[in-house]
């Protein structure tokens, strides 16, 4: 069987520092990307920055900075962001890297060979803030300027030579295409708004531009660059080396898994794409997911809203590993969530401080003064402990194909669920009026640490530091977490000495406490 996973975040923009939308879309590939390794998979996950364009110029120009050195300074922010996450993303490309732009020049050559690409005149709006066109129904007037209704970002008037992808040839292909692939694009809600502006009609995509020269050069004709969502959306497969096709990254793991972006990027990468790879006669992706927005003050954050909330402040105050459980659990994936600092401190206090941090201490100092500080031996499970188990073994495939539907708040559930389930089990067996039943004794604090043992390797994916150092008082290491083995009862040796750990979270004080 091939169990080969490719995960890919949106390459995002280094026109200014990241901020927790990017940090959130991040978190949450980190977390399919962790599963999917602790359950066996070869994965490759990517992230980057996405380079080139005009909204990239003028950002350079207004620091008064030469483009590609402030590309590097920003770039650079964000593969720090990357290892701040803790992130294990295998890539982080850029698209100002040589072995992109030969990617992209190639795939221009392909699309240009098959007759998609045409040479004609653009005479229409722009979003440079979003690098798209726009339509006259698509804009309005807000404060007496032009803007898309959907981003409210400004546009401006273009008219220019500019050579044009046949979109309009690949209207029907796509919808037979979404057609047979239900779950290409997800959530289901996102897909129909996909499926009904294709069927509105598509015109052809102008995908070069002469007025600026901040891009990758269309071949054969370097007075135009190449359009940069055309360059950008080309990372997913540059950074698996094509057009080497025999390359061993490019055979493992083409065509992706999974392209997580947020729905502000749906349309690119829900038509675009798939249309420019049909074009290429290259496999589509398998599923494209559009998740929602991080709000601030009920709006979505942006630079020019200035409602902007920094992960590296809300890192430096509570921690990296609150941050990501509280973004993959109260953010209801898929929908829009606001965030609130509030509710980040009720996530602590309570999921991780109480029910997970607690009974990892509790068990762990019952077990030193009773069971001399060993994993026990000599124990007979009964009804009540196997039920406690059972639930591991009997849902392990369920979880899989849980994941597999990016169901997290699923995953999240079952986890909270089995924190509170262990907690009310140890304390209802009451092992410490068992003292002259030592054989049931043990049973019990064996059952618990082994229920510790497999949340702590759920928890991995979402919480990995934290994790780990819950393993710590198994001498477990990050190598041998396998999640296949939550089904194995007796995981853990009798006999073994139990670690006592820190305290792996510390409670806030709350200011309405
Ligand atoms: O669009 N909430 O880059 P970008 C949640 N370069 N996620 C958010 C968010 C928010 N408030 N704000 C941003 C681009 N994101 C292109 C992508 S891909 C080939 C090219 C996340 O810097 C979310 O994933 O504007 C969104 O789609 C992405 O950042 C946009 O980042
Ligand atoms: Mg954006």
């Amino acid at each position: 069987m091939v169990k080969n996973f490719y995960i890919t975040t949106p390459i995002y923009y280094p026109s200014a520092k990241p901020h927790m939308g990017h940090a959130y879309s991040s978190i949450i590939a980190d977390f399919f990307a962790r599963f999917k390794k602790i359950d066996g998979f070869d994965v490759n996950f990517l992230t980057g920055t996405d380079e080139h364009g005009l909204k990239i110029q003028r950002a350079a120009e207004k620091k008064g900075l030469d483009t590609l050195k402030f590309c590097d300074e920003i770039s650079k922010t964000f593969r720090d962001l990357s290892k701040t996450l803790n992130l294990t993303n295998t890539d982080f490309i850029r698209t100002t890297e040589k072995r992109h732009q030969k990617s992209v020049q190639h795939l221009w050559k392909e699309l240009k060979k098959n007759d998609d690409i045409y040479l004609s005149k653009y005479s229409g709006w722009y979003s440079v803030s979003d690098e798209a066109f726009y339509t006259d129904d698509e804009i309005e007037e807000l404060n007496g300027k032009k803007v898309a209704i959907t981003s409210k970002s400004p546009v401006e008037w273009l008219d220019e030579e500019s050579y044009f992808f046949r979109l309009s040839k690949w209207e029907k292909p796509l919808l037979d295409y979404y057609n047979k692939n239900p779950d290409f694009i997800s959530p289901k809600t996102r897909k129909n708004e996909v499926i009904s502006f294709v069927k509105g009609g598509l015109k052809d995509l102008s995908v070069s531009r002469k007025s600026f020269s901040w891009g990758i050069p269309v071949p054969d004709d370097n007075k135009h660059v190449i359009y940069v969502w055309l360059d950008a959306l080309t990372n997913y497969i540059s950074a698996l080396n094509y057009p080497n096709t025999d390359d061993e990254l490019y055979k493992k793991f083409w065509p992706a898994n999974i392209h997580l972006i947020g729905k502000d990027i749906l349309r690119f990468h829900a038509v675009y794409w798939p249309a420019f790879l049909l074009a290429a006669k290259i496999p589509l992706p398998k599923k494209i997911y559009g998740h929602g927005w991080i709000l601030s003050g009920d709006e979505k954050m942006s630079k020019s809203k200035g409602n902007i909330l920094d992960p590296i402040e809300i890192i430096d105050q509570y921690g990296l590993d609150p941050l990501r459980y509280y973004l993959i659990k109260e953010v209801s994936f898929g929908n829009d969530g606001n965030i609130s600092q509030d509710k980040l401190e009720d996530c602590i206090n309570s999921d991780l401080a109480n029910n997970f941090g607690n009974l990892c201490q509790r068990v762990t100092a019952f077990a030193e003064k009773n069971c001399e500080g060993k994993i026990p031996n000599n124990i007979e499970f009964n009804n009540d402990d196997l039920k406690i188990l059972d639930k591991f073994k009997d849902n392990i495939d369920l979880i899989r194909k849980k994941i597999d539907e990016l169901d997290i708040n699923f995953y999240i559930d079952f986890i909270i669920s089995s924190l509170f389930e262990t907690n009310k089990y140890f304390n209802d067996q009451e092992p410490w009026k068992k003292k002259d039943d030592i054989k049931r004794l043990n049973t019990i604090v064996y059952t618990t640490l082994e229920v510790v043992r497999k949340i702590s390797f759920m928890l991995y994916p979402i919480i990995p530091q934290s994790s780990l150092n819950a393993l710590k008082i198994f001498s477990i290491n990050e190598s041998e977490i396998d999640y296949s083995s939550i089904n194995d009862h007796n995981f853990l040796n009798g006999g073994n000495t139990i670690h006592k750990i820190d305290i792996l979270f510390k409670k806030i004080e709350k200011k309405n406490d």
